[in-house]
C-alpha cells in the first residue's frame, strides 16, 4: 500500500489546529454563527478533539483538531494522528496552528493513519486526507511512511509466507525498485564460505538458512546495515514455552527495520556505499537442530559454546557481522530483536542501542525527538566481558544468571567487530502490543527513522 499526501488543493476544506485553551482567542475573530457552532459544541481543543464547522447549507466548510497541550502531547508520538481518523472521508488543508517544527512529524503522524495490513482480510483504514502542510519536505515525508509500510508488512506477515525464501524474495522486490545490487548464499554454501553458525541456526527449517546480501550505490562513505532475520523463533531444542513463542513471528524484525532503512537511503539518494547484510533463518527443531553444549566455530575464528538454542540472534549476527568488519567500513550498525531483557528494561516503545563511541551515540539521542522514534543509550560495559567467556570456549552464547541479558548480548557481537571504528547495536522489540494513533497494532518500525536522521551528521554526508 501507498501512504500519500492528497494532491489537489481545490476542494480541500481549511484544519485549523487548536491548542487547549487557545479555542476562546481564536473564536473571538470568528463569524457569530461559527462562534455559537464550536461552543455549543463544547470543542476544547484536547488531542484527539475533532469538530467539523457547516456552512449555510449544512455541509462542511472548514473543521478544527485539537493540539492539546504540551504535558499531553510529551504523552504520544505523533498528536493529529488522534484527529485524522475521526475527519474521514474529507481532504483537509492545515490552515493554521500547527508549529512549523512539529509540521514533519505530525504530518507522517498523519499519513500513518492510513495503514492497514490487508493481505488477509481487509483493514483499510478510515481516514482524513491532508494536503501536505506548507514549508515541509512532502517527499521525504512520503518516503519515511513508504519505509514504515514496508517494515510492518514484513512483520505482520507470518512465517509461514514469509520464511528465510519468502524474506529473501522481499529482498529482491526492494532491489529492483532501486537497482541494487544482491547476492545470496544459502544452505551448504554457507558452510562452503564460511558462514558456520548461520548454517548451524537455520539448518533444521525446511527453508535453507541464508546470507542476503545487497549493496547499493558507488560512491560516499561505506555504510553496513546488518538485521537480525529469524523468521520464526521456537527456541530451537531450547524450545520456548507457548506464550513466548506466540509473537516469533516478528524475530526479523531487525530485518524488516534495516529494510525499510534502506529503502528510505535508496529513495532519498544519499550519497553512501549501502550494504545490507540479513541472516535468514528459521530457529526450529529436528534432529539435525544445533544442541546446548555444542561448540560453533564462527566466521571469525572463535568459537562459541552453546548454553541456550534460543540465544540464536547472536550468533547469526556474529557470522554477519564478522563478515561486514572484514571491509573495515565507516559505519556498521545491527538491529534484531535480540533480547528479552530489552524489553524488560525499557519496555516496547524505546529502542534501546549501544555505541562504541560517544559522537555516535549524540547523533541518534539528538535525531530521535524530531524522528518520532526514541532511543535510549546502553552501556557496552567492559566489566561484563568474563561473563561471555565459558571456559571451554572462546565466547558462551547465553550467560548463566541472566543479569545484564542485552548489555551481554552486545558485548558478544561486538567482539565480531574489531577493524571497524565505530559500531552500533539496536536491541529493539519491533511490535506494537495496543493501538495508539499512527501505530496500529502489530508490526512496527524502531530506530530507522532516528538512524536516518542522524546520517548526515555521522557520515558527513
Ligand atoms: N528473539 C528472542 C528475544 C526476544 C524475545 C525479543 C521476546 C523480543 C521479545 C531471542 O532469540 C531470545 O530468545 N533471547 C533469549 C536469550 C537468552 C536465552 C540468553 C532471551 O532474551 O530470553
Ligand atoms: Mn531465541
Ligand atoms: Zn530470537
Amino acid at each position: 500500500m501507498t501512504l500519500r499526501f492528497a494532491t489537489a488543493a481545490e476542494g480541500a476544506l481549511d484544519l485549523h489546529v487548536l491548542e487547549q485553551g487557545a479555542v476562546d482567542a481564536w473564536l473571538s475573530d470568528q463569524p457569530d454563527h461559527v462562534a455559537a457552532w464550536v461552543r455549543a459544541s463544547g470543542f476544547e481543543g484536547g488531542i484527539g478533539d475533532t469538530l467539523v464547522i457547516p456552512g449555510p447549507d449544512g455541509g462542511p466548510t472548514a473543521g478544527l483538531a485539537g493540539y492539546g497541550n504540551a504535558a499531553a502531547r510529551a504523552r504520544v508520538r505523533f498528536t493529529l494522528a488522534a484527529a485524522a481518523p475521526r475527519l474521514q472521508d474529507q481532504t483537509w488543508r492545515i490552515a493554521s496552528g500547527l508549529p512549523g517544527q512539529d509540521a514533519e512529524r505530525e504530518a507522517l503522524g498523519w499519513l500513518l493513519t492510513g495503514y492497514g495490513f490487508s493481505r488477509y482480510r481487509d483493514q483499510t483504514a478510515k481516514t482524513g486526507a491532508l494536503v501536505a502542510p506548507e514549508g515541509i519536505d512532502a517527499d521525504r515525508v512520503e518516503i519515511l511512511a513508504a519505509a514504515e509500510v514496508l517494515t510492518r508488512d514484513l512483520i505482520n506477515t507470518p512465517a509461514a509466507d514469509m520464511g528465510p525464501e519468502a524474506l529473501e524474495e522481499a529482498v529482491w522486490d526492494l532491489a529492483r525498485d532501486h537497482d541494487a545490487h544482491v547476492e545470496v548464499i544459502a544452505g551448504q554454501g554457507l558452510l562452503d564460505h564460511n558462514l558456520p553458525m548461520i548454517h548451524a541456526v537455520g539448518r533444521a527449517a525446511k527453508d535453507d538458512p541464508r546470507l542476503i546480501d545487497m549493496t547499493w550505490g558507488d560512491t560516499g562513505p561505506h555504510l553496513v546495515l546488518v538485521g537480525k532475520g529469524v523468521c520464526f523463533d521456537t527456541g530451537g531444542l531450547n524450545l520456548k514455552p507457548g506464550a513466548s513463542m506466540g509473537l516469533m513471528k516478528k524475530d526479523m524484525g531487525g530485518a524488516a527495520a534495516v529494510l525499510g532503512l534502506a529503502k528510505a537511503i535508496m529513495a532519498l539518494e544519499l550519497k553512501l556505499r549501502l550494504r545490507v547484510l540479513i541472516p535468514a533463518v528459521e530457529n526450529s527443531v529436528a534432529g539435525n537442530s544445533f544442541r546446548p553444549q555444542d561448540i560453533l566455530h564462527s566466521r571469525k575464528g572463535l568459537t562459541v559454546e552453546i548454553n541456550n538454542t534460543d540465544a540464536e540472534g547472536r550468533l547469526v549476527l556474529a557470522d554477519a557481522l564478522a563478515l561486514a568488519d572484514e571491509t573495515a567500513p565507516d559505519l556498521i550498525l545491527s538491529m534484531a530483536t535480540l533480547t528479552g531483557a530489552a524489553r524488560v528494561a525499557v519496555g516496547p516503545d524505546i529502542a534501546p542501542f549501544f555505541a562504541t563511541d560517544d559522537a555516535l551515540a549524540r547523533a541518534f539521542e539528538a535525531a530521535a525527538p524530531g524522528a518520532a522514534d526514541p532511543v535510549w543509550r546502553l552501556p557496552f560495559h567492559d566489566p561484563y566481558e568474563p561473563l561471555i567467556e565459558p571456559g571451554i570456549a572462546d565466547l558462551d552464547n547465553a550467560p548463566k544468571g541472566g543479569f545484564a541479558g542485552a548489555i551481554t548480548a552486545a558485548l558478544f557481537l561486538r567482539r565480531f567487530v574489531t577493524e571497524t571504528p565505530r559500531y552500533a547495536h539496536f536491541d529493539i522489540y519491533g511490535w506494537q502490543p495496543q493501538a495508539a494513533p499512527g501505530r496500529t497494532k502489530g508490526g512496527i518500525g524502531q530506530g530507522a527513522r532516528s538512524i536516518l536522521a542522524a546520517l548526515p551528521e555521522i557520515l558527513d554526508l
